[in-house]
């Protein structure tokens, strides 16, 4: 089979296990992911850095499955991680600390310190304040904290408003025209060590040249910060590669990270390192939601199929009007009709899919595509509805790599007063 997902004898497969049968023996709604596709992915952004001094370091907001990250540590990426939490998770999955940059516009002083004691690789700081904290923390260690300054290169990456971050009215990072007085501010601080700068201009990028106009910014600063006197030892141009969820047609991996490490090499930087931090990139395509079916419900202006996933396990249609494609695992041979593919909770915004033709009945299962990214870990307990397992899938077996939440969890901390 050529896809991690297609159809073999008229059932979707996740590589060689059947998604009916994976529906039917966990219940739904059932995350699914591929090793393969996984790996994949990783490999791609690993052969195009192969012979470059260039790194890819996962970023686990995307998806902080242990499983999925320890594929990726075994595979030897370093990770992007942006709380203690995805700290905690990265090391769990076997990664090595050296290997980690810690991103984020709010670290706590607690997160500081459990990275400073770890030995992350880097901390990529977007304020000044944030500065302080951390030369003060790391003082209070007897540590001196690597640093990159993460800079706003106030381009437009051209996507979706809530998921675009380079732009001069965004919350991220330093802008452009104080980073070189913020970078001095930074080496007057004794308990840092200035080693690094990056950008992250969005998400669902889908152009190559929002990238490059980021770069040529970043490289003349990284110049003028030289010529100050710091030294930049890796350039981390952070995420942000889109996929395919319909008809967009984003670079493939491989030409993305050599026009970045090109260009880099152009402009005469070619003796730094470079990071990447991809996240949907190399999950996103590689995991799906399935979903039954509970009823149908036909109207006069919509016809709606009410499934048992809702904005709770998925969020992103609600949150951003993101389409992802609709499959019945099953496809049925009868007329199609158009559904608003639904959830169970009660609001108006808890969709999945608009205008989906599909010959449907209830108690079928669909796959909502593409959900490996910014899917599970976006979930949430709203309407008190558990979360859903995740499933590994490796050639034909298919592992639990997360068990499905029960109610009990979900009510385990809450007390009720006692008078
Ligand atoms: N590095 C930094 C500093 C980031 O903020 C992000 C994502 C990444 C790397 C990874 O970006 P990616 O390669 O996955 O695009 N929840 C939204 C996406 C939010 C992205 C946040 N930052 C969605 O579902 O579309």
């Amino acid at each position: 089979m050529s896809l991690p997902f297609d159809f073999a004898d008229g059932v979707l497969h996740a590589e060689r296990v059947s998604l009916a049968s994976l529906a039917e023996q966990f219940g739904t709604p059932l995350y699914v992911y591929s090793r393969a596709a996984l790996e994949t992915a990783y490999g791609a952004y690993a052969n195009a850095c192969a012979g470059r001094r260039a790194t890819v370091h996962v970023a686990v907001k995307a998806n902080s499955n242990l499983a999925v990250l320890n594929v990726f540590a075994r595979a030897g990426a370093g990770f992007d991680i942006v709380s203690a939490g995805e700290l905690t998770r990265a090391l769990k999955a076997g990664a090595s600390a050296d290997k980690i940059v810690f991103s984020g516009v709010g670290k706590t002083a607690d997160e500081m310190r459990t990275a400073l004691r770890v030995g992350v690789k880097c901390f990529n700081v977007e304020s000044i304040p944030e500065l302080d904290r951390l030369n003060t923390v790391a003082g209070e260690l007897g540590l001196r904290a690597p640093v990159s300054l993460r800079v706003n290169p106030d381009v437009d990456a051209k996507t979706h408003p809530y998921i675009s971050t380079g732009l001069k009215s965004n919350k991220f990072g330093v802008a452009f025209e104080e980073a070189r007085a913020t970078y001095r501010s930074a080496a007057r601080m004794k308990h840092l060590e200035v080693i690094g700068i990056d950008c992250h201009i969005g998400s669902q990028i889908t152009q190559i040249s929002p990238y490059l106009d980021a770069l040529d910014k970043v490289l003349e600063l990284v110049t003028q910060v030289e010529s100050d006197g710091a030294t930049i030892h890796h350039i981390d141009v952070g995420g942000g590669l889109g996929i395919r969820y319909d008809d967009e047609e984003p670079p493939e991996i491989g030409a993305f990270v050599r026009a970045i490490l090109d260009r880099i090499a152009e402009r005469g930087h070619a003796h730094r390192e470079v990071l990447f931090e991809p996240g949907r990139s190399l999950v996103g395509n590689a995991g799906v939601l399935l979903t039954r079916v509970e009823y149908l419900k036909p109207g006069s202006a919509k016809n709606f199929a009410i499934v048992d996933a809702g904005m709770n396990d998925l969020a992103r249609p609600s949150m951003y009007q993101a389409f992802h494609g609709i499959d019945a695992v099953v496809p049925r041979k009868g007329a199609a009709s158009v559904y608003d593919i639904v959830g169970p909770v009660c609001e108006s915004g808890d969709w999945l899919g608009r205008d989906r033709s599909l010959a449907l009945e209830a108690g079928d299962v669909l796959a909502v595509r593409s959900a490996g990214a910014y899917g599970f870990v976006m979930s949430s307990n709203y309407n008190t509805r558990p979360r859903a397992a995740e499933i590994m899938v490796d050639g034909d077996q298919a592992h639990v790599v997360r068990a499905r939440e029960t109610v009990e969890q979900l009510l385990a901390g809450e007390t009720i007063l006692t008078a």
